[in-house]
């Protein structure tokens, strides 16, 4: 089960984003209608990821900044409304048909909650037959099919493989029913995997069982991972890069060390006030807890704050913070560390834009 070769196989990116945006429209009420303005929700604006072999990314936000709208668009189950999505350096946009089915046999993706992305009525083996032969992957004749299943189900860590494979999904604890649904996106023999929160609805106890299992894939499948997670403390433990967003927009990027241990922007501190990490709780005196100005509340996105969207809630709000958007500004403490706040102006330069392919 090796990646086909590609044009570009000197390159450990796998997928990529640039100035990915989505805006929904929104169903215009009577209001809108005399007032004849046209909304969107901005979902998400101007978001850049990269998605390298072997490696695992964070996506980190509270609920609403548009994690999941990411994904969506990154899995191409979404049009966008602005952007570029790159797989092995080739701009792609899919809208069904053989095309997507090409696509998704590089890019899958793994759901919140496994009980919902499995049929009921169907066992494991009904699951993972199935996607093993949409992508081509079932073998010739039974012995083949039954040996990949087997070997799927081996990946996952759900052995011996005679004692799961005919079980249906009730029938399984969440945490099995998510490595089925793992099982079955390795079923396309991806290079990359799209993991929206896949271990938040799980039993906290069984949660590190899971992450540590996508690792272990991660290294032994060489996968390009995107990790989604509302949960700063668990992107330090497991990825490898951290993103965070804010309403719709990128705030802070770099190595996950960095980011949890020295956060720049001061939506990324608040976040991890709110997650507190015994370590770090150590290390930071009471004088560096940041406070929130608005009481925790997230903006509306369809009228989203102007010029830098979390300045109503920032206790270092400059009058330049609601006027102007910031750009990313470099950091000299970590790996590529970046952060998008006023706050580094005049101590560090704008980001050059990024030649992130030839890396
Ligand atoms: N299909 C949709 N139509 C309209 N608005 C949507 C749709 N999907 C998501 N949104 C809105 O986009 C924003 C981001 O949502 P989402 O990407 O699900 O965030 P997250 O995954 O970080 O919780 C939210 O305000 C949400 O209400
Ligand atoms: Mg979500």
């Amino acid at each position: 089960m090796t990646a086909t070769p590609t044009a570009q196989t000197t390159s450990d990116v796998v997928l990529e984003a640039k100035g990915l945006t989505k805006h929904f429209a929104v169903r215009r009420g009577l209001r809108d209608l005399l007032t004849r303005e046209k909304s969107a929700v901005h979902a998400v604006d101007d978001v850049t990821v990269t998605l390298r072999r072997g490696r695992v990314t964070a996506l980190v936000g509270e609920s609403g900044s548009g994690k999941s709208t990411v994904a969506r668009l990154l899995a191409q189950l979404y049009p966008r409304t602005a952007g570029d999505i790159r797989l092995h350096g080739e701009s792609v946009e899919v809208k069904g048909g053989r095309p997507f089915r090409r696509y998704v046999r590089k890019v899958q993706m793994i759901f919140q909650d496994p009980f919902a992305s499995l049929n009921p009525v169907h066992t494991v083996r009904y699951h993972l037959t199935r996607a093993l032969k949409i992508h081509g992957n079932a073998g010739k004749g039974s012995a083949e099919l039954e040996k990949a299943l087997q070997t799927l189900l081996e990946r996952v860590q759900l052995v011996p493989a005679e004692r799961y494979i005919d079980k249906f999904p009730h029938e399984l604890s969440g945490g099995q029913r998510q490595r089925v649904a793992i099982a079955r996106a390795l079923g396309a023999n991806p290079e990359a995997l799209l993991a929206d929160e896949p271990v938040s609805m799980l039993d906290v106890s069984i949660r590190l069982g899971v992450l540590n299992l996508l690792r272990d894939l991660k290294d032994r499948l060489d996968l390009a991972i995107l990790y989604i997670t509302h949960d700063i403390a668990s992107a330090r433990y497991f990825a490898d890069e951290t993103l965070v967003m804010y309403a719709g927009r990128m705030v802070e990027g770099g190595d996950s060390e960095t980011v949890t241990q020295r956060p720049a922007h001061p939506y990324t501190r608040l976040l991890i006030e709110s997650a507190p990490d015994p370590d770090r709780m150590a290390a930071v005196g009471p004088d560096e807890v940041p406070q929130d100005k608005a009481g925790g509340e997230p903006p509306s996105l369809i009228k989203p704050p102007s010029g830098c969207r979390f300045h109503p809630r920032c206790v270092h709000a400059m009058p330049k913070c609601s006027t102007e958007l910031p750009p990313r500004f470099e950091l000299p403490d970590g790996e590529d560390h970046w952060a998008a706040c006023w706050l580094y102006e005049i101590t560090h330069k704008p980001a050059e834009p990024k030649q992130e392919a030839t890396r």
